[in-house]
């Protein structure tokens, strides 16, 4: 007898822009910014971080932080790669050592990375990625076993080269590690080309993408490297209630 396979949809945005916050309700959702807020975010966890709570506005930030702030809550992140006046934290990962944030909530605001992760708010299961943590979220994605959406953060809701390398590369090892047919949408395929195209050249890839040109120009050259290395911080942040966490039961998240 002939047993059906199961199938996987992977979904795939190229960008926030056409992502629908009550779509995702109830989704798994990835959701990747490779340059640098998936990177900081995995930092700052692996450095003892408490959690990291995304906003959207620098406004809701400081509403947030309150009298808190300073003492166990840290204000984080950028505008135009830089950081915010009246914040402790800019976006860079090297910034975010146990020194500084350990024990610490941050408030975490940046131009891409945040408004990606808040618009997959409603899903059931949101991981954040990036190739620092890649085995980690392909290895959840494994144990889930259930149609997903990779929402990459991209550059002020256009198409970036460096999330969706990233999207593509999940996507193939994923493949990989599993035995159920996977259906793609274009952009899910096109990720996957693209994945192959730039092979073992994830560096270059970065130092030549436009925002990463732009944090070279600007002297975080040092961050590209970090954000390229594969597996360099494996943990799997996990958004629940409004905060992003590592679950003390994933290995690699102890
Ligand atoms: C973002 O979320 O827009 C980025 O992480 C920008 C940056 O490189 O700081």
């Amino acid at each position: 007898m002939k047993l059906n396979k199961k199938i996987l949809k992977i979904t795939v945005h190229l960008s926030p822009a056409a992502v629908d916050e009550m779509e995702m309700k109830d989704k798994n959702v990835v959701v990747v910014d490779v340059l640098r807020a998936s990177t900081t975010i995995a930092a700052a966890l692996k450095n003892g971080a408490k959690e990291i709570i995304p906003v959207s506005t620098v406004e809701n930030a400081v509403k947030i932080s309150g009298s808190l702030f300073g003492d166990v809550t840290l204000r984080a992140g950028e505008r135009n790669a830089k950081m915010i006046e009246g914040f402790n934290l800019g976006n860079s990962p090297l910034e975010y050592t146990k020194e500084v944030v350990q024990g610490k909530s941050i408030i975490f605001m940046t131009t891409n990375g945040s408004i990606a992760i808040l618009r997959g708010r409603h899903a059931k299961n949101l991981a954040v990625a990036g190739f620092v943590n890649i085995s980690s979220v392909v290895e959840f994605l494994k144990t889930l076993r259930e149609d997903f959406t990779i929402i990459c953060a991209g550059k002020e809701n256009n198409f970036c080269i460096e999330d969706t390398v990233c999207a593509g590369r999940i996507i193939k090892k994923l493949m990989r590690a599993i035995d159920e047919e996977v259906v793609l949408d274009d952009a899910g395929t096109t990720s996957l080309i693209l994945d192959t195209y730039y092979g073992k050249q994830i560096g270059k890839m970065l130092k030549s993408c436009d925002h990463g040109r732009y944090l070279t120009e600007i002297g975080f050259a040092d961050d590209l490297k970090l954000c390229g290395s594969i597996d360099a911080i494996n943990v799997l942040p996990l958004f629940s209630g409004n905060v992003i966490k590592l679950t003390k039961s994933f290995p690699g998240n102890g």
